[in-house]
């Protein structure tokens, strides 16, 4: 019995792996959605009850990390460099020149490949088996992001064939987020009235580096593997052998890939693709040209930061001019006013554009621009258009003020000194209420399933709903009332908001709209106190003990729990039966595991943000004053008073590089 068992699970097993395969990796599913959900249902249904059956590889692990506090700092076997980039012909001919000068009469040949605009990830196979994920980070130590990794359907948790023999091997190359899922994210995100991503670049880096996997899985990201390397060095002598392999063991590797013979055939490549680059799932921004012979591509060598063996040949932006006809103003959760240009739809490349955005009044002040004006607008890896520069004055141009009351509800309009934006200030504003309300509601944060633009317009202007807590007292019958809803969905609406009442602390604290407060910030928070009720009492300063929160983050978390607004509101989502506790999580293990630092200052190359990142990867605290219990401070150009503070205490001072010693016997060790 057990032994039939276990027989069926590893068949399941394969049966899924070869599906994903020809779903994920080749594009040629052979079966249909449900019957895989079925294969999987019936996999994870028989690994419940028999958990010994669970293996690490299984394709039910795929999302099973518990969310961190951090990422681990990986060092790379090889150091994972960048490209010399290529933005016209004249430079791709002089770096052609420079190789057939170093490679002396020597012949030799290009691997033309589409650069994908992403980001780079190593994954560590042993033997068969994937082991580890690890970004790019700065090329010589990345972030483990293992649990993130297996998310991604095409990248295999296990191969049939090691490309590389028995031996443990790496596989390079780009994650990346396809168009579809990225136009999907911007729609949900600006539901939420959360700010939107500006290219599937930044969308697919932050998905990578998500606390939580499940936020991960939920984004889709994809894999495109482009070096194999044992030991950090290519396992083949030819690059396109390596690609060829990598393809047969079951990586995805970008088809669209061809040798050439010399300059004019990459050319060739390069102009074909300028165009049938519009056509692709996924963001390309240009071809990247290797030289095949890895004998070769070691005699080229390297610089300090790229290869002299292959080149990046970067498509120019596109551009086009047109008229900014209007300029519209929207208001966000926050009350945050952005101006949004309205555009006389144009062309661009396939994309009719006819909004870019305009960030606010500086920008626009920066740009000179002025309604009526003739502009030039760009889409490079950028999805939503910028506008570039005014190209001519219109006859009848008018400038553009911010209004001085808000255009929803004609409240107050207020710019904080050192903020660039303008907000209305009435928090009351049915624009404010709305996003609030479809953020609270979305995927990633309370995932009510329903609540969406349509039934929220509805719900406010029956004077249904004031705030997120009245969403935890609406029946069936009130929504029965409203239009394009039957019984069915009505009671599934309510079913989803009563669900909801399960989510964990981190996206009720995310939900809360608390301005600076997202996903992320909000799951260091819940890691950190473990409980709502902590969270509102502590002081600016207990906030700043947790990772990534600097003064900024701690005054508006403080804020916004001294209001008795949202003080009455929180005690309505906790009468709801909202999650207001959750696990405490460890700080990180490290080198500094118990070290307090302050940091004061301007530091010669770090930011103050990014020495106290790392500090505490390192498994520090950065405190804000120092105390008795300080136990360094790390002092850069005008220290203030905390510098005499620590001398008058008798506390260890370090400069930059001294940290900096302190966190790289931290890398080795
Ligand atoms: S080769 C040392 N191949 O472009 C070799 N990179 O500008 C560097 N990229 O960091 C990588 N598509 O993130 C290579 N087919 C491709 C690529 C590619 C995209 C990215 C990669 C790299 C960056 C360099």
């Amino acid at each position: 019995m057990k032994e039939s068992l276990s027989s069926r699970a590893e068949e399941l097993r394969k049966q899924l792996e070869h599906h994903e395969y020809l779903y994920y990796v080749l594009d040629q599913p052979e079966i249909s959605d449900a019957e895989f959900d079925r294969l999987m249902r019936d996999l994870r249904e028989l690994e419940e009850s028999h958990p010994e059956l669970r293996t690490p590889d299984s394709p039910t692990q795929r999302v099973g990390g518990q969310p961190r506090e951090g990422f681990v700092k990986v060092p790379h076997s090889s150091p994972m460099l960048s490209l010399d980039n290529a933005l016209n012909e004249g430079e791709l001919r002089d770096f052609d020149g420079r190789v057939r000068g170093l490679l002396k009469s020597q012949d030799y040949q290009y691997v033309a490949e589409l650069k994908l605009d992403g980001l780079s990830m190593a994954a560590h196979y042993n033997g068969a088996q994937f082991r580890q994920a690890v970004t790019r980070g700065d090329g010589r130590v990345g972030e483990d992001v293992t649990e993130n990794a297996r998310t991604i359907r095409s990248l295999p948790l296990r191969i049939r064939k090691s490309p590389a023999g028995a031996a443990p091997f790496e596989v390079r190359g780009e994650v990346v987020m396809q168009r579809r899922s990225f136009e999907r994210l911007n729609q949900e995100r600006e539901r939420a009235g959360l700010a939107v991503f500006a290219n599937p670049r930044n969308a697919a880096a932050g998905a990578l580096r998500a606390l939580d996997p499940s936020i991960t899985a939920a984004r889709q990201l994809d894999y495109f593997s482009y070096f194999l390397l044992e030991d950090g060095r290519p396992h083949f002598d030819s690059h396109w052998k390596s690609l060829e392999a990598l393809a047969a063991a079951g990586f995805k590797v970008n088809p669209h890939r061809r040798k050439c013979a010399n300059l004019d055939e990459l050319l060739e490549f390069i102009r074909e693709w300028e165009t049938k680059r519009d056509d692709l799932p996924y963001e390309t921004d240009g071809v990247v040209a290797k030289i095949d012979s890895v004998p070769q591509q070691e005699a080229l060598g390297w610089t300090a930061k790229a290869p002299r063996w292959a080149i990046a040949f970067k498509y120019p932006p596109r551009q086009a001019s047109t008229i900014l006809e209007n300029i519209e103003v929207q208001v966000g959760r926050t009350g945050a006013l952005t101006p949004v240009a309205h555009l006389k739809p144009v062309s661009l490349s396939g994309v009719t554009v006819s909004r870019a955005t305009l960030h606010n009044e500086d920008e626009i002040a920066r740009l000179g621009v002025e309604i009526g004006d003739t502009v030039l607008v760009e889409r490079s890896g950028d999805v939503i258009p910028k506008i570039v520069r005014v190209v001519e004055h219109g006859a009848h141009r008018r400038p553009f003020r911010i209004p001085k009351a808000c255009p929803v509800c004609g409240g107050h309009i207020v710019r904080e000194e050192g903020e660039a934006a303008s907000r209305c200030v009435n928090t009351n504003c049915p624009a404010r209420l709305r996003e609030s309300l479809l953020h609270f509601a979305s995927r990633g944060v309370m995932d009510i399933d329903g609540m969406g633009d349509a039934l929220v317009d509805q719900l406010l202007s029956r004077g249904l709903v004031h705030n997120i807590a009245d969403l935890y007292s609406l029946t069936v019958d009130q929504l029965l009332e409203l239009e394009r809803m039957g019984k069915k969905s009505a009671t599934k609406v309510i079913h989803n908001v009563d669900a909801s009442r399960a989510q964990p602390l981190a996206r009720v604290l995310n939900g809360l709209g608390i301005p600076f407060v997202g996903e992320r910030t909000a799951q260091f928070l819940a890691n950190h106190f473990g409980d709502l009720d902590a969270i509102a009492a502590a002081s600016p300063d207990i906030l700043q003990e947790v990772n990534e929160i600097g003064p900024k983050v701690a005054d508006s978390i403080c804020e916004f729990f001294s209001e008795q607004r949202n003080r009455d509101l929180i005690e309505r989502l906790r009468a709801a039966g909202l999650r207001f506790t959750g696990p405490k999580q460890e700080r990180q293990e490290g080198p500094l595991n118990g070290l307090t630092f302050v940091l004061t200052g301007t530091l010669p190359t770090l930011k103050r943000e990014d020495a106290k990142q790392r500090i505490e990867a390192a498994g520090g605290k950065v405190t804000g004053s120092v105390t008795g219990k300080t136990n360094y401070v790390v002092a850069g150009e005008d220290a203030g008073s905390k510098l005499d503070k620590a001398h008058a205490l008798n506390i260890a001072i370090l400069d930059e590089a001294g940290l900096l010693n302190m966190l790289d016997s931290q890398a080795e060790g």
